[in-house]
């Protein structure tokens, strides 16, 4: 497993050794915003995969052990003077490669065929595709794609386009297999493992994209859908071990939320009582929150676990701090003091040297550096991959690190994490302080926990809780006019936040029925003392993000 803080996201670095142990498709990042959509797409096929810089090497996917890879999309043209392309000796080595879009275009234009460009107009929205006539002496398989899908030229599939660019010619010993109705080429193979389409499988709006990938994966390949829970278990617990060795002890940081009890689970999985579970009370926890975590680690799991209340240490440096970059870097900080202090404390009974994280691949992928052309631009500082402190005294235990959010939710039902927990939306690493918008007191964290506990009372109550992504409510430093009674009053403002989401890196404000909003406004007007306005958020990320902070 990997180790860390030191090694990028973007670098491609084996997570399985030297000696991978599954199978693995590599997806080589042009810059497409759908990227990592691929790789979530993948994933759900049951097959491995990492999204590697575009600079990636025919060596680096050998040492991966990687199957096949992905070209992604991205924004560039093929003629571009400083356009990505793709290594040459991986498209001579054998490999199955898939080309999607721009990944389409770097096949055609690497291997001899001919791009054409785009004469001021893109071609963006859904397009109907249809199977060409094969030519003759075209190779048997060059249909393998579409098996399944496509199988005759009369039939006709729905597709997403967004390219400016086009292939005109396809390279030598590939040929043309589908075509728009509005005569673009919309895909092309050689038969030898080499495909490329000029469309999106990975969204939704392809609605046959999964099947697509699937072909590619299981026919083209020969992977075998066997990335399942419970082989990534197996493979994690080996590498905690391994990480660990037979004498080291572990700390495990617990925030309420499944990714860092996920991450606890499996490290005791590995080592048992070397691992101490530490719960860190911010005091800008949910309501209930410090209670629940040490009911269902220590007396329902039989995990290890020290709570330390550090409320008043973390308001302290808190006050007065109103920007949110700032509140991240506090508490990111002021987390791994806590730990080194519990480390220090712990010292007697053995040596903490590690430090277990619940973080995620989407953590890792957004946390990465703006300058690294190939990956997401930083939005916000995640505290637990960007924000903690140079000179840490920890080496990092991440089990999770490329894992998504739904796949962390299988492994967690997996190890018998409480079905609730494994449910409970996610909660960020700052807690209540990035929803307190402003100053951070214990009077505005106690206001906002009281709204935000009746939103999700409510919404739990409508049966919504599991369809819903994520729901808080959000503490805004305005203040406006109401009446109440015969009075004036002049109080908060609360906003509340609920999306859907597949992943939340993209989301849609979640459509509560107008009933359930109207009963959480008028309980949280009535029974919170200080808010006299309630607004519902309908943003969607992006442009927004989900969190206002
Ligand atoms: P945004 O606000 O970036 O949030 O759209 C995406 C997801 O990440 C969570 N989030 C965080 N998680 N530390 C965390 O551990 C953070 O600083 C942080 N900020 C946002 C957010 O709740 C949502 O699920």
């Amino acid at each position: 497993m990997s180790s860390g803080l030191q090694q990028p996201a973007s670098q491609p670095t084996s997570t399985s050794g030297d000696q991978p142990t599954r199978e693995m498709i590599a997806i080589l990042d042009f810059g497409s915003q759908y990227s990592r959509l691929i790789a979530r797409r993948v994933r759900e096929c049951r097959v491995y995969c990492e999204l590697l810089p575009a600079t990636t090497t025919l060596a680096d996917l050998q040492r991966l052990g990687a199957k096949g890879v992905i070209l992604s999309g991205g924004p560039d043209s093929v003629y571009d003077e400083n356009a990505r392309h793709v290594d040459q000796e991986i498209l001579v080595s054998g490999l199955p490669v898939l080309g999607i879009c721009y990944g389409m275009q770097l096949l055609a234009h690497q291997l001899g065929g001919k791009v054409e460009p785009h004469s001021g107009r893109r071609e963006y929205g859904p397009a109907e595709i249809h199977l060409l006539p094969k030519e003759s002496g075209a190779p048997p398989d060059v249909g393998a794609l579409f098996t399944g899908v496509l199988t005759d030229e009369q039939a006709s599939i729905y597709v997403w386009m967004s390219h400016g660019d086009s292939v005109g010619q396809v390279p030598p010993g590939f040929a043309p297999v589908a075509r728009s109705t509005s005569g673009t080429l919309a895909a092309m193979a050689n038969g030898s493992g080499h495909i490329g389409i000029q469309f999106h499988p990975e969204v939704r709006h392809t609605p046959q994209g999964g099947e697509l990938l699937q072909n590619f994966l299981f026919n083209v390949c020969g992977c075998s859908p066997n990335w399942t829970p419970g082989a990534f278990i197996d493979e994690a617990v080996g590498r905690i071990r391994e990480q660990v060795g037979d004498d080291g002890r572990v700390i495990c940081g617990l925030s309420g939320g499944v990714d860092s009890a996920v991450a606890a689970l499996l490290v005791h999985r590995a080592i048992g009582a070397r691992l101490t579970c530490i719960f860190v009370d911010t005091g800008c926890m949910r309501a209930g929150e410090p209670e629940q975590v040490v009911a269902t680690f220590q007396t329902h799991l039989g995990i290890p676990l020290v709570a330390v209340d550090a409320s008043e240490r973390f308001l302290a440096r808190l006050a007065g701090v109103t920007d949110p970059e700032q509140k991240r870097k506090i508490i990111g900080e002021e987390f791994v003091r806590v730990f080194e202090g519990e480390q220090q404390k712990l010292r007697e009974a053995g040596d903490y040297r590690f430090l277990a994280q619940g973080t995620l691949y989407p953590d890792v992928i957004e946390s990465t550096s703006a300058a690294d052309a190939a990956a997401a631009q930083r939005i916000k500082t995640h505290h637990n991959v960007g924000g903690l402190p140079e000179e840490m005294r920890f080496s990092l235990v991440e089990p999770l690190r490329y894992l998504f959010k739904d796949e962390v939710r299988e492994v967690g039902r997996e190890l018998g994490l409480p079905e609730d927990w494994v449910w409970r939306h996610p909660f960020p690493g700052p807690g209540l302080a990035v929803r307190v918008i402003g100053e951070v007191t214990p009077e505005r964290l106690d206001t906002l926990r009281h709204a935000d506990t009746i939103f999700i009372e409510e919404i739990r109550l409508a049966g919504l809780y599991r369809q819903i992504g994520q729901a808080f409510a959000v503490l805004t430093p305005v203040q406006s006019v109401g009446v109440m009674g015969d009075f004036r009053t002049y109080s908060s403002m609360v906003a509340l936040r609920a999306v859907s989401t597949d992943d939340f890196m993209t989301a849609d404000w979640a459509r509560i029925p107008h009933e359930v909003l109207a009963r959480v406004a008028n309980r949280i007007v009535n029974e919170v003392p200080g808010v006299n306005r309630v607004v519902y958020d309908i943003t969607s990320k992006p442009p927004a993000t989900i969190e206002w902070e």
